[in-house]
């Protein structure tokens, strides 16, 4: 494997707290400068808590001040290609062009995807704004009203 980050993510799964699934997961990514972040699972009792590799990898470069990647690599212990989670995917076009490129380890390989082939249609900011002008001019719904709804 000669991919440099997936060598990253693959370090980064070393630190996975999994007591519960024992599914180690390793994110890197890799911002428009260079940087790389790294991120791996962090497993809660209560389950839902739980933090994932790659949502870890981007907390932290954003926490760092970046906000534009090209690149992120995400290997699981057992390298069966796991791809990012809808949550993952989500999470990383809030942040992420569709040409954003995504390589998961296959062990012997790596399966490459975009992420707008992993997340199409999605949510986006564009869409909030989308909205905004389409409300605007329209009064429905920003007076207070004494009316009972019929
Ligand atoms: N997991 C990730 O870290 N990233 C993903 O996008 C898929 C799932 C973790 C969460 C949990 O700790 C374990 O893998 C099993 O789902
Ligand atoms: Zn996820």
């Amino acid at each position: 494997m000669d991919d440099p980050l997936i060598e990253r993510a693959r370090e980064a799964l070393a630190e996975a707290y999994v007591p519960y699934s024992e599914y180690r997961v390793g994110a890197a990514l890799r911002t428009a400068d260079g940087t790389i972040f790294t991120g791996c699972n962090i497993e809660n009792a209560n389950y839902s808590n739980s933090l994932h590799a790659e949502e870890v990898a981007i907390g932290t470069a954003v926490a760092a001040g970046h906000r534009e990647f090209d690149r992120l690599a995400v290997s699981s212990g057992v390298r069966d290609g796991v791809t990012p989670c809808g949550m993952c995917r989500q999470t990383l076009a809030e942040f992420c062009a569709d040409d954003l490129t995504i390589v998961c380890d296959l062990g012997d390989g790596v399966a490459t995807y975009s992420l707008g082939e992993l997340l199409p249609e999605t949510i986006s900011a564009s869409t909030l704004s989308a909205a905004d002008r389409e409300n605007a001019g329209s009064t429905r719904g920003t007076e207070p009203t004494d009316e009972e709804p019929t």
